[in-house]
């Protein structure tokens, strides 16, 4: 009896034995060929590019920026992979919700979107954001780039000011990869007022589509100077700035916070290398009143689909800006980001006149060669 007990349990234990085994190999199995699918791509993408030589000045601060040592080209395309995969998953729940019969496509879409990300070539942008600073380039990137046929690089290249050295083949290799369907996008709003930007940007395409976020030139100085002053606490005010000759109202056009809203000087040395029908002009304003709208024309402009409305958007009365519809599952709405929107430095109702003043003929001449009324005035 005891002995039959004890062999029974020998069996037992031998049977578990075995099976033990065999589900460890199997669970082992398994988790290989996981690993090797998910994986070995990203690997030999990192493989692939250690930290290049850094050519110039401009581009270590662009370096400096993002790592000491990572290239720029594998930072940036990992956290555009990253962001696109935050961006498939966000417009997946946002097509699902409001747009019930675009479901499919959208699906379809986003299997394309990760395809792209995977097998798809890097090409130079078919179209630019140029400009201006403190104008809503940065919204208008983030908003655009939910849709599916865009593909955008999320930093700041500065290609056409600072690294023009660097050569095309290096600009190239930053972008993210796209199907030949998918419009590549990059952002620079310093390029707008970059004396040479036109002509080297007509030299890469004469076909390259910009777009420009324009805003009252007196508004954009004031927050262009407000970045300023949380990064530089010591600067002179902006009075102090501004004029020459204050009782005397003469503007300091030298300085960059002035002369950038100059706009119609910058957009004559476009329009000598690109048709009017190249340039698509924003609204800053707008853009925070009427994000779907400006986003439409923004879509039509670069000829896709118009998928991007108003479902995309809810308007965030604390912040005063329109903020992009998150899924349920994420923690953060995507508004802009944290710095955006910072309470501008109190100016007086006299100075704002006296610029507004200033800029009256610039706008007015910008108007009539845009063709559209920004009503600044
Ligand atoms: C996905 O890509 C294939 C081929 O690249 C294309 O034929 C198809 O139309 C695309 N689908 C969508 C929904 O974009
Ligand atoms: C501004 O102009 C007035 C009148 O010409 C002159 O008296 C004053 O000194 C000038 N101020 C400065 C800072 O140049
Ligand atoms: C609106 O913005 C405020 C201030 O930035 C933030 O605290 C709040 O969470 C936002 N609300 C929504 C619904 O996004």
């Amino acid at each position: 009896m005891a002995h039959r007990l004890l062999s029974s349990a020998n069996r037992f234990s031998a049977r578990f034995a075995f099976f033990f085994t065999v589900s460890l190999s199997c669970t082992y199995l398994c988790y290989s060929i996981l690993f090797c699918r998910g994986t070995v791509m990203t690997n030999q993408a990192y493989e692939g590019k250690r930290c290049p030589p850094s050519k110039n000045a401009g581009g270590k601060k662009l370096l400096g920026r993002l790592d000491h040592c990572a290239s720029l080209g594998v930072r940036a395309a990992a956290q555009e992979s990253a962001a696109a995969q935050r961006g498939a998953s966000e417009l997946r729940e946002q097509t699902r919700a409001p747009l019930p019969s675009a479901g499919h496509s959208a699906d379809a879409r986003m299997r394309n979107m990760s395809f792209a990300q995977k097998y798809g070539n890097k090409k130079l942008p078919n179209a630019l954001i140029v400009g201006v600073k403190k104008g809503g380039t940065r919204a208008v990137l983030e908003f655009i780039r939910i849709h599916p046929d865009v593909r955008a690089l999320g930093t700041e290249p500065h290609f056409f000011d600072r690294n023009y050295d660097r050569g095309l083949d290096w600009y190239r290799a930053l972008m993210p990869r796209t199907l030949d369907s998918q419009i590549t996008l990059e952002k620079t709003p310093s390029y707008f007022v970059t004396r040479e930007a036109p002509r080297r940007i007509a030299g890469m395409s004469h076909e390259t589509k910009l777009i420009v976020v324009v805003r009252n030139p007196v508004t954009r100085a004031i927050s262009d100077y407000t970045q300023t002053l949380s990064k530089k606490p010591d600067i002179p005010t902006f009075e102090e700035l501004a004029f020459k000759n204050r009782s005397l109202g003469v503007v300091d056009t030298s300085w960059n916070a002035i002369r950038i809203g100059m706009y119609i000087l910058h957009l004559e040395n476009w329009l000598q290398y690109f048709r009017p029908s190249q340039m698509h002009f924003v609204s800053g304003e707008r853009l925070i009143t009427d994000p779907a709208g400006e986003m439409g024309r923004v879509q039509d402009f670069l000829g896709l689909k118009r998928i991007i409305t108003d479902k995309h958007f809810y308007f965030n009365r604390t912040k005063g800006f329109p903020c992009l519809k998150k899924p349920e599952s994420s923690s953060q709405p995507r508004c802009l980001g944290k710095s955006k929107g910072r309470t501008h430095v109190q100016i007086e109702q006299e100075v704002i006149e006296q610029l507004q003043e200033f800029y009256r003929p610039f706008n007015v001449k910008f108007y009539e060669t845009v063709g559209q009324d920004f009503k600044w005035d």
